[in-house]
């Protein structure tokens, strides 16, 4: 039903920064959805992406989010973002005004954006989430690691060329997929001579005229 809430976000900030992303989906409670690694270089900005599936519309009433950090995996659990009928930002002296709200519950995100990330921001950052009426909460877990070496720009760049070749790649085989099917699709005219059914599918090849399609 709300799909859209299950995929992969585009909008991650690639400052320098490779991720691991996973679903993290727990069998009792709520779906939500996080990557699990994220590594950043120190002074980039890290969005912190969290989203849940819940079969009921956000109600700001009753609504439920807190983010919390831990320094290590025994650490007490700090929280400095919490909704409440609206966005608390709690500003624990930590993260100061680096933390930004970044989500929009409304569409089952809640992600939060760290700005001029530091050394000691390292650790897991764990949103967790409750949308009566659905009965469980859920919890989304990331361990954020802080990078130091790592030259920007080179790093910038590599990100640059593994996007455009990911995304040349994807825009190949679709662009391969069509041609495919309009050609079976062409096969079959041919065959069955059934071309009023099937036409009007075959004209995103390009060719424009499907009439054609018998030189
Ligand atoms: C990142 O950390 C290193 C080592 O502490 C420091 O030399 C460098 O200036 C920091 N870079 C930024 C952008 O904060
Ligand atoms: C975690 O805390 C327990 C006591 O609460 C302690 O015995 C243990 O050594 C700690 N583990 C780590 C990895 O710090
Ligand atoms: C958030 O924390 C408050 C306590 O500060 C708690 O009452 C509430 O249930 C928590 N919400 C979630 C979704 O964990």
């Amino acid at each position: 039903m709300h799909r859209d809430a299950w995929l992969p976000r585009p909008s991650f900030c690639f400052t320098g920064l490779s991720l691991f992303f996973s679903l993290v989906p727990s069998a009792s409670s709520m779906e939500v959805t996080v990557p699990l690694n994220l590594n950043v270089l120190n002074g980039t900005t890290v969005r912190l992406a969290c989203t849940f599936n819940s079969c009921y519309t956000v109600n700001n009433k009753q609504f439920s989010l807190n983010w919390t950090y831990q320094e290590c995996g025994n650490c007490t659990e700090e929280m400095f973002l919490q909704f409440r009928m609206k966005i608390i930002n709690l500003k624990p002296n930590r993260f100061g005004d680096r933390v930004e709200f970044t989500g929009n519950p409304s569409k089952y995100d809640v992600s939060v954006t760290l700005n001029n990330v530091q050394l000691e921001d390292e650790g897991t950052y764990n949103c967790y989430v409750m949308n009566p009426p659905d009965r469980n909460r859920g919890q989304g877990k990331i361990y954020l690691q802080v990078l130091t070496q790592v030259p920007p720009e080179r790093d910038s760049t590599v990100a640059v060329i593994v996007g455009a070749s990911v995304g040349g790649f994807l825009a190949v085989i679709i662009l391969a997929l069509m041609v495919v099917k309009c050609v079976r699709r062409k096969q079959e005219q041919k065959l069955n001579a059934d071309d009023l059914k099937t036409e009007e599918e075959c004209k995103t090849d390009g060719e424009g005229n499907p009439e054609d399609g018998t030189k």
